[in-house]
């Protein structure tokens, strides 16, 4: 039986390219607010038997995830054999401790809300810092797709005599990864976030690097601090206007702006959250992931 596809609204592009790829049919999903703000969720499409995969990217994801969870709840009603959740952006996985007394560990519960509704899920590039694996947090099977090999694919056909520039040296493993499959150069920053939107960064020295295209890449851009502050201690030196790379654009409030602004000289994302810097396609990696559940 051919899988169902429930595209969760704002999916309709990255949806639509893995139906295609996985022989899904497309369920007829109604979803609308009802006068008092609460939730009509409808699947007019035959879920029994079949393996339904919702697609939810969810970023900003507070009034997502009550419909989510109407509809996967609602495919299981409706006999679906197992319901696989497919998260491009994977929300709540940077508060993944308590930093204060008292303050909680989002990731945690919201790992346990989740996993209470679906089967399985699949995901890019969780931010996962203090957890080596989905597994510690996420009770049902997770596969993770990583970006770099799609990321080192798209510097080394793009840009000549690239520099990978990383965000901090946690993510050091990772930048190393997307350098080495891009057969550049790479150096890491030095880091200290002090507030959400207060970011210091400080640069090695780059000098001996003059002939080379600075790209930055990170995981998420978020506020685009890192990025913004980056951009800035790059163009104090002789190297060229940098071009920012990142898998999960967030681009909170009118960040990809300010990032512009600051001088980046290109912003290029991946698909995994609809937005105009997408130039990566992930759709294969994930239809590939979703095959292999
Ligand atoms: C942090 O550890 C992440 O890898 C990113 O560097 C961070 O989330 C970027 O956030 P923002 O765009 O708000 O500086």
């Amino acid at each position: 039986m051919r899988p169902l596809m429930v595209i969760y609204p704002g999916n309709e592009s990255i949806g639509r390219r893995l139906a295609e790829a996985l022989g899904a049919d497309i369920a007829s999903l109604t979803m609308r607010q009802f006068p008092d703000e609460e939730t009509y969720v409808r699947l007019a499409t035959l879920c029994q038997g079949r393996d339904v995969i919702v697609v939810a990217t969810l970023d900003r994801p507070n009034p997502k995830v009550l419909p989510l969870l109407f509809i996967v709840d609602l495919a299981h009603e409706l006999r679906a054999h197992r319901v696989i959740l497919v998260a491009p952006y994977l929300a709540h996985m940077r508060q993944d401790t308590r930093f204060n007394p008292g303050e909680a560990v989002a990731s945690r519960s919201f790992a346990k809300l989740l996993s209470g509704g679906i089967d399985a899920l699949v995901t890019i590039d969780p931010h996962l810092h203090r957890y080596e694996a989905l597994a510690e947090l996420y009770s049902v099977p997770a596969q993770v797709i990583h970006a770099a090999p799609l990321m080192a694919e798209w510097i080394q056909a793009e840009i000549e005599q690239p520099l990978v520039v990383g965000p901090d040296s946690e993510s050091e493993q990772w930048v190393a990864d997307v350098a080495r499959r891009a057969s550049a150069p790479y150096v890491v920053l030095e880091k200290t976030r002090r507030g959400d939107r207060d970011v210091e960064v400080s640069v090695p020295d780059v000098e001996c690097w003059r002939n080379r295209q600075p790209v930055l890449v990170d995981d998420i851009i978020s506020t685009a601090r890192t990025m913004i502050e980056t951009v800035r201690h790059l163009k104090r030196t002789d190297l060229p206007a940098p071009i920012c790379v990142g898998v999960h654009a967030v681009f909170a409030d009118d960040a990809h702006r300010a990032l512009r602004s600051a001088g980046a000289e290109r912003v290029v994302t991946t698909n995994t959250i609809a937005h105009e810097s997408n130039e990566i396609d992930v759709s294969d990696a994930v239809a590939a992931a979703v095959e292999r559940m």
